[in-house]
Formats: C-alpha cells, structure tokens, sequence
C-alpha cells in the first residue's frame, strides 16, 4: 500500500540558503530560504516572496548565498523568522557577522561557504541569479578543495519543519550506477 498527500511541495530536502544583501544605504539584511537551487552551470533560483531582501535585491543587484550549518542553526532560523522590516536590530541581534568580499559583495564570517551572485531576473516571485564567484573559508578546505565533513552543512526537512545535518559518504556520482550494467 501507499498514500498520498495531494499536490504539496514535499520535495526532499532542501537547502538552508542564507542570503546577505544591501538596502541602498549599504545597510545589510540577512535572510534564510529554503525554495531554492541550482538551475544552471553558474546560476541558481530562489522562490522570493515579498521580504527587506526582495526589495534590497530588485535595488541592488549583487548579494551572497550562504550555506547553512550546524553551529549556526539558531541564528539561521532567526534571520528567516524576523524581518528587518519588523526589527531594525535584526543583524545585531542574528549571531552574525557581517563581512564583505573582494567584489564589495556582503558576506557572514561566520558562514563559511557563499556564493557571490548577481540577479538577473525577478518575476513571478522567483529571483534568477547568476554565480559570480565562490567564496570559501580556508577552514573548511582539504588538500585544496572543499570538505563537506568541515562544512557541517544543514539542510531543511519541508515536511517536518526541521534541520538535518548531512550524513556520511554512501556512494560515488557517476560511478555506482556501472554495477548494473
Ligand atoms: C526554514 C525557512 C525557510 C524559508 N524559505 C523561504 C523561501 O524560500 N522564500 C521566501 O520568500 N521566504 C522564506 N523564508 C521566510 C524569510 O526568511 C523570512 O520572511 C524573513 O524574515 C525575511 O527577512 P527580511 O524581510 O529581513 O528580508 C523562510 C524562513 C525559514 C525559517
């Protein structure tokens, strides 16, 4: 046997995406989405309702795209809970630090993956953007590269409305698959 839901969006998982951006003044806003995702080779798509980071974003083109962590679980469900609009303390009070990168872009120290992006489009409350640049902390780097195990990334359960952090290795992408043939 098997049940249904009817039509709801229980894709699963998501990402725990945190976006950093500038109102004109250069004041920064922060804000978590989860309706989002790779779309392209340099692009990625956020389903973006009516928020500070909307308006920030339509103004100002340039924002960074943070990937959620475990150590920072709280301050990324808070910046997605209050809204600028709302409470003008809002970064002071998030546990972030705003930081800005080479291209003026702004960034949180202490998330250690982002993004640099540039919106291309805005319409139908989905922002398109194209990736300008990854910018990473040296922390989280192994022989070079990116390590997930450093990372300690998040990702959002739409379904239960919970964080999960990622497990461990259990395959190789284009490989595994060769078994069946
Ligand atoms: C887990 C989570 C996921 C969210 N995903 C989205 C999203 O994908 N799109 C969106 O428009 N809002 C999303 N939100 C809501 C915004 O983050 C929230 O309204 C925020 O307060 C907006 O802040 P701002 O007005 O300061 O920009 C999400 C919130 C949480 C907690």
């Amino acid at each position: 046997m098997r049940k249904t839901f009817k039509a709801n969006n229980y894709l699963y998982p998501q990402p725990v995406l945190v976006i950093t951006s500038y109102d004109k003044d250069k004041n920064p806003d922060i804000m978590t989405a989860a309706w989002g995702g790779i779309t392209d080779y340099n692009q990625i798509s956020i389903a973006l309702s009516n928020h500070q980071t909307t308006e920030n974003i339509i103004n100002n083109r340039y924002f960074s795209v943070s990937i959620g962590t475990a150590d920072t679980v709280v301050s990324c469900d808070y910046v997605g809970l209050v809204s600028l609009k709302d409470d003008k303390e809002k970064i002071n009070k998030s546990g972030f630090t705003i930081i800005e990168s080479e291209n003026n872009i702004p960034l949180i120290k202490e998330l250690p993956l982002a993004l640099e992006c540039e919106a291309i489009e805005y319409s139908n409350e989905v922002l398109k953007a194209k990736i300008l640049n990854v910018n990473c902390d040296e922390s989280i780097l192994s022989n070079g590269e990116i390590d997930p195990s450093k990372l300690n990334a998040i990702v959002y359960d739409p379904i239960n409305h919970t964080y999960l952090s990622l497990g461990s290795i259990i395959g190789y992408a284009f490989k595994e698959g060769f078994k069946r043939q």
